[in-house]
């Protein structure tokens, strides 16, 4: 029997917990080691099949452009896999965007999973990593579903086992383009690469090669974010989020190409420190956010 729809699917956004720049290809991206760890800040989708085999989107949250890529992954999956069945999508977007979260990466990512289910594809998690990288660098991680050490463009996935820890999020009331801080000249792409057991904390436990779980603890601050002198000049409002997030905090560091800046904030079951009701300057917006353990639909593909 055919899925008719599919409702209420978490599309989580994320954190870069460092970022460093190690080169770049022939092409112009940027070769990267990152890793990314999956947070409790969601936009919600649901879809529906449509006989008609048309894709249409629904904002039911803040409106998106016009063409995103939610609807550029339906339409790669269609034209992929040949189905006739069209879809409904609907977007509950809660992630702000232009904020180095991968809130737009995430949709498309949910997309991809629930129309795989929704027409019946049965396609296998790699198949669908392969459309995933071909929409944008971030959009693989969320396929794979798991907290990751990332190589490559995006594209490098290796799970890693974090601890469940808290964050404070806060993103200004600017946002920024990703393409803007890469094409920065004075953006460092020479950070020397790490390997994979080099900066986790010695806890008797140590990277796995290849498959790689069974990773521990991510060093405290470990790193850097590459791309924080840049966007910080871009942009103050970011240099002004961090400095009052590592005031309360102690620490703070940009995620992604910004604007949103992150702290640590404990492993505990409650946060060391919370943020307040009303942010300091107008267009701030933020809240504490969980590390998730994974993906919430990481079984949707095998
Ligand atoms: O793939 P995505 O759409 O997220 O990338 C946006 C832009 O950011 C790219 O067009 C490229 O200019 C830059 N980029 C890069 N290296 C990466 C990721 C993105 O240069 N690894």
């Amino acid at each position: 029997m055919p899925i008719h729809a599919l409702v209420d699917l978490p599309a989580p956004a994320k954190l870069n917990l460092f970022l460093h720049v190690v080169g770049r290809r022939d092409d112009g991206y940027h070769l990267l080691q990152s890793v990314f760890v999956l947070i409790d800040w969601c936009d919600t989708l649901h879809v529906e099949r449509r006989g008609d085999g048309r894709l249409a989107r629904h904002d039911l949250g803040r409106a998106l452009p016009a063409d995103d890529l939610t609807l550029r992954a339906a339409r790669l999956l269609q034209a992929e896999s040949g189905t006739t069945a069209g879809a409904d999508l609907s977007i509950d977007k809660r992630v702000p965007w232009g904020a180095g979260l991968g809130g737009g990466s995430s949709d498309a990512a949910t997309t991809l999973l629930a129309l795989n289910q929704l027409w019946g594809l049965h396609w296998p998690r790699a198949r669908l990593l392969a459309l995933a990288a071909r929409l944008g660098a971030d959009v693989p991680f969320f396929v794979g579903g798991r907290n990751a050490f990332v190589e490559g463009i995006g594209e490098r996935l290796t799970p890693v086992e974090l601890t469940p820890a808290w964050y404070a999020v806060v993103k200004p009331a600017a946002t920024i383009a990703t393409p803007t801080v890469f094409a920065d000249p004075s953006l460092v792409r020479d950070t020397e690469a790490v390997i994979l057991s080099g900066f986790f904390e010695d806890t008797g436990q140590r990277a796995e090669s290849g498959e790689g779980r069974g990773v521990a603890v991510l060093a405290q601050g470990f790193g850097r974010n590459d791309l924080q002198p840049v966007a910080e000049r871009h942009c103050p409002e970011v240099a002004e989020v961090r400095r009052w997030l590592e005031s309360r905090f102690g620490n703070g560091r940009m995620t992604g190409s910004g604007s949103a800046v992150f702290a640590r904030a404990g492993t505990a079951d409650r946060p060391d420190a919370t943020l307040p009701a009303q942010f300091p300057a107008p267009g701030w917006e933020g809240r504490m956010c969980r590390g998730l353990p994974e993906h919430p639909l990481v079984h949707w593909a095998g």
